[in-house]
C-alpha cells in the first residue's frame, strides 16, 4: 500500500482538508481526487498554485482560509523527519502556506519515504527561509551572523520567486543542536517571513518503508 492511498483513512466525509505540495503530497492529492468523484463530500484548501492548479483538475472543491475558520486535516510531505516528528519543509518552495494551512489544521499528516527520517534536523544540509525581496541582502547578512550559509534560491539565471512573489534563502546548515532557538533566531529578523521548521506540528508520519506503511503518532 501506498502512504498515500493510507492518509485517505484520516479523511472523513464533511472535512475541510489542506492540500500540500511536492510528490508526497501530489500523490495523495490525485487519490483523494479518486474519493471524491466516487462520492466523498470535502473542500480543499491548497497550499500552493500547483496544488490550486492539480486539484481543479481533479474536480476537488476548493475555499479559502477566508471562507473557513479551521481545516479539519492538513496532509503534505517534508524533507526532514525527525524522532520526535519536527520537520523541514521548502525543499518545494510553497513553505509559507505550507505552514499557514497546517497551522489552520487540526491535524497534521505527513507522507515521507525512509530516505527522509533524521537523527537531527539539518542532516540533509539545507533549511529554506524565505524572505521579501526588498530584505534579501540584508536577511542574507543577518542569517550568515547566526552561523550559516544562506544561497539565494535560483530558476535558471533568475532568482526563485515564491507563489507570494517572494525569495528563498537555502540556508547550508549542520545538525541543528537546538532546532527551536534557531527557529526564534530566524524568525527575529525583519524580512523572514516564514521559515522551514515545522516544530512539534505534525500528528502522524507516515512513512514509506518499500511496500509497508509504518504510521508514527507524536506521543
Ligand atoms: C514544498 O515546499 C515542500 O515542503 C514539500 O512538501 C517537501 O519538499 C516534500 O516534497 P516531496 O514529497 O516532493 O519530497
Amino acid at each position: 500500500m501506498l502512504n498515500s492511498e493510507r492518509a485517505l483513512d484520516f479523511i472523513r466525509d464533511g472535512d475541510v482538508v489542506g492540500l500540500g505540495t511536492g510528490r508526497a503530497a501530489f500523490s495523495f492529492i490525485r487519490a483523494l481526487g479518486e474519493r471524491v468523484r466516487a462520492g466523498l463530500q470535502i473542500q480543499g484548501v491548497p497550499t500552493s498554485c500547483a496544488s490550486t492548479e492539480l486539484a481543479e483538475q481533479l474536480g476537488i472543491p476548493l475555499t479559502t482560509l477566508d471562507e473557513v475558520e479551521a481545516l479539519d486535516i492538513c496532509v503534505d510531505g517534508a524533507d526532514e523527519v525527525d524522532p520526535r516528528l519536527n520537520l523541514i519543509k521548502g525543499y518545494g518552495g510553497a513553505l509559507l502556506r505550507e505552514k499557514i494551512v497546517a497551522t489552520a489544521a487540526k491535524r497534521l499528516v505527513i507522507l515521507v519515504g525512509t530516505e527522509k527520517l533524521v537523527a537531527r534536523l539539518g542532516a540533509r544540509g539545507i533549511l529554506p527561509v524565505e524572505v521579501v525581496p526588498f530584505a534579501l541582502g540584508f536577511c542574507r547578512r543577518q542569517i550568515a551572523a547566526l552561523g550559516c550559509r544562506p544561497e539565494p534560491r535560483q530558476a535558471g539565471d533568475q532568482l526563485y520567486v515564491t507563489d507570494n512573489g517572494n525569495h528563498i534563502l537555502d540556508c547550508k546548515i549542520a545538525p541543528l543542536p537546538d532546532a527551536a532557538a534557531f527557529e526564534r533566531a530566524l524568525r527575529s529578523i525583519p524580512g523572514v517571513v516564514g521559515t522551514g521548521l515545522f516544530l512539534g506540528m505534525a500528528h502522524e508520519v507516515l512513512v514509506q518503508d518499500g511496500d509497508e506503511v509504518v504510521v508514527k503518532q507524536r506521543s
